[in-house]
C-alpha cells in the first residue's frame, strides 16, 4: 500500500522574494470543457499543472477528444472526434467541475449524461440552477440511478433568471447557450473573473457573448465555433493565498503575472489589518513588518470577499490582535480548518456560519489533516506562522488546486517539504 504524502513545515520564517502565479484552476476547468464545443482543434495555454486539470483532461479523453500535451501548461484539444456523451461516472464523482461537461455536451451534441458531480465537502452544493437553465433552453433533463441526463433535439435561446448567484450555473448555461438557436439572456449572473475568461475564450472561438462580468449576460447563438489559441488568466485564489502567506509570516513578497484588480476585496482587508500592499500592472507586492489587527468580513460573490480565500485568511487571523468575526455566506460547512487549528492553539468559536476568532500570540506546530482544498491552504498558512513542526495529512486535496505549492513557498524561504 502506498503511503499518502504529507507536508512538513517549520514556521516562523518571514517569506521573502519573487514568485510567479500559475494559471487559474476555476478558469481552466470550464475552458477545457468549453473546448469540446468547438468544430476544430483548440490550443490552451497557461494551464496549471494540478490534479483537477489532469482529471478534466482524462474525462475529455474518455469522451474521445484528442488531447495533446505540448508541455505541462499547454494542451491542444481536438474535439472533432467525440465518441461518447457519458463522461466516466467514477471520475465525475471526484470533481465538481465535471458538471461543465454536461453544458458543453448538450451544446455540442444535443445530449449528455453525467454522474452527480463530487468535489470538496464544504456544505450542500445543489445544481438546480444549472438544470433550470438547461430546461429553459429546451432540454429534457432527468435524473435516474445517480445519472443526470440532458437531451434536446434543438436548443433555443431563452430568458433565464438565476435564483441565486452561481458561478457554475452561469458558466454552464453560457456553454449550452452559445450554439443554441437565437438569443439567451442570463439575469442575476455571477461576475467572477472565471466567467469573463470563459466568455472571452468562447468569443475567441466565434461565440457571441456580451455582458460577462456584469449581472446580465447575453448570448447570441452561433452555428459553428472555430479553433483558436488562448491563455488562461492567472489564478485569483493562488494569488490571494500567496498574498495572505506573505502577510501572515510578516514577509515581503512580490507576486508576478497576477491581476491586481481581481484582488481588491482581499487587498482592502490586508490593508485594514496593517499590511502594506503595492499594486503594479501585473505585479503585487505584499509586506507586513508589524503586528496584525483583527478584522471582520463576510464572504460574498465577486467582487465581494471570495469564499475560497476565507479559509487562508481566517488562518492568518488566529494570531491577529483582537477578535475577528467571519460570516461564511456561500457554504454551510467551510470552517473545518479552524476546528483543526485548535490543535495548534487557535482560539475559535464556531456557530453555524459564523466563526469568532480570538487572536493568540503564537500558534504551535501539530499534526493536522486537510478536509478540503482551501482548508489545506489554510493549514499551510497556519504551519508557516507556527512555532515548531506542523505535519499536514490529506495533501491530495491541496494538489487539486495548487501547483507545487511546496516548491513555490520554498523559493520564498519557507521550511516546507513533501514526503
Ligand atoms: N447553488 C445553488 N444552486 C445551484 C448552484 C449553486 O443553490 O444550482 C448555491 C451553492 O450551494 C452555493 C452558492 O450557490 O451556496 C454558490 O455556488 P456556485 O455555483 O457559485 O459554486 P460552484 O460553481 O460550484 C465555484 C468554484 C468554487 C467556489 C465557488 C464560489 C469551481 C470549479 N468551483 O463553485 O471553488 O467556491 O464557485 O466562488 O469553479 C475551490 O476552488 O476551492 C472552490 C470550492
Amino acid at each position: 500500500m502506498t503511503q499518502e504524502r504529507r507536508l512538513y513545515l517549520r514556521g516562523g520564517i518571514p517569506l521573502e522574494g519573487d514568485v510567479q502565479v500559475h494559471g487559474g484552476k476555476n478558469t481552466a476547468l470550464p475552458i477545457l470543457a468549453a473546448a469540446l464545443l468547438c468544430d476544430e482543434p483548440v490550443r490552451i495555454e497557461n494551464l496549471p499543472d494540478i490534479s483537477d486539470v489532469r482529471l478534466m483532461l482524462s474525462l475529455m479523453e474518455g469522451l474521445g477528444a484528442g488531447i495533446e500535451r505540448e508541455s505541462a501548461s499547454v494542451v491542444v484539444v481536438d474535439p472533432t472526434s467525440l465518441t461518447s456523451i457519458t463522461p466516466d461516472p467514477a471520475l465525475c464523482q471526484r470533481m465538481r467541475a465535471s458538471y461543465y461537461l454536461l453544458g458543453a455536451l448538450l451544446g455540442k451534441a444535443g445530449e449528455g449524461v453525467i454522474a452527480r458531480p463530487g468535489g470538496c465537502a464544504i456544505g450542500v452544493r445543489p445544481i438546480d440552477q444549472h438544470i433550470k437553465g438547461f430546461r429553459a433552453l429546451g432540454a429534457q433533463v432527468k435524473e435516474q440511478c445517480g445519472l443526470l441526463e440532458a437531451r434536446a433535439a434543438q436548443l433555443h435561446g431563452a430568458e433565464i433568471f438565476m435564483d441565486c448567484v452561481t458561478v457554475g450555473g452561469t458558466i454552464n448555461v453560457m456553454l449550452a447557450a452559445c450554439r443554441a438557436e437565437g438569443n439567451t439572456m442570463i439575469y442575476n449572473a455571477a461576475k467572477e473573473p472565471h466567467i469573463v475568461d470563459t466568455a472571452n475564450f468562447l468569443n475567441a472561438m466565434g461565440a457571441r457573448i456580451r455582458g460577462a462580468g456584469t449581472d446580465v449576460i447575453r448570448v447570441r447563438g452561433v452555428s459553428r465555433l472555430h479553433g483558436c489559441s488562448y491563455a488562461v488568466i492567472p489564478d485569483q485564489i493562488e494569488t490571494g493565498t500567496l498574498m495572505i502567506a506573505a502577510a501572515a509570516t510578516h514577509g515581503d513578497v512580490t507576486l508576478h503575472g497576477c491581476i491586481p484588480t481581481h484582488m481588491e476585496s482581499l487587498t482592502a482587508k490586508l490593508l485594514e489589518l496593517g499590511a502594506r500592499v503595492d499594486d503594479y500592472d501585473d505585479t503585487i507586492r505584499v509586506f507586513a513588518p508589524g503586528a496584525h489587527r483583527a478584522v471582520s468580513f463576510k464572504t460574498q460573490a465577486y467582487p465581494g470577499f471570495p469564499t475560497d480565500l476565507q479559509q487562508p485568511m481566517s488562518a492568518l487571523l488566529t494570531t491577529a490582535r483582537g477578535t475577528s468575526t467571519i460570516i461564511e455566506t456561500i457554504y454551510d460547512a467551510r470552517f473545518h480548518h479552524l476546528n483543526e487549528m485548535q490543535r495548534m492553539g487557535a482560539q475559535v468559536r464556531i456557530e453555524g456560519r459564523t466563526a469568532v476568532i480570538n487572536g493568540v500570540i503564537k500558534l504551535h506546530g501539530a499534526p493536522v489533516a486537510a478536509s478540503d482544498l482551501r482548508a489545506g491552504a489554510a493549514l499551510i498558512i497556519a504551519g508557516l506562522m507556527a512555532d515548531g513542526q506542523t505535519e499536514i495529512r490529506n495533501v491530495h486535496f491541496i494538489e487539486r488546486g495548487y501547483e507545487n505549492i511546496d516548491l513555490h513557498l520554498r523559493s520564498l524561504g519557507a521550511d516546507i517539504h513533501k514526503a
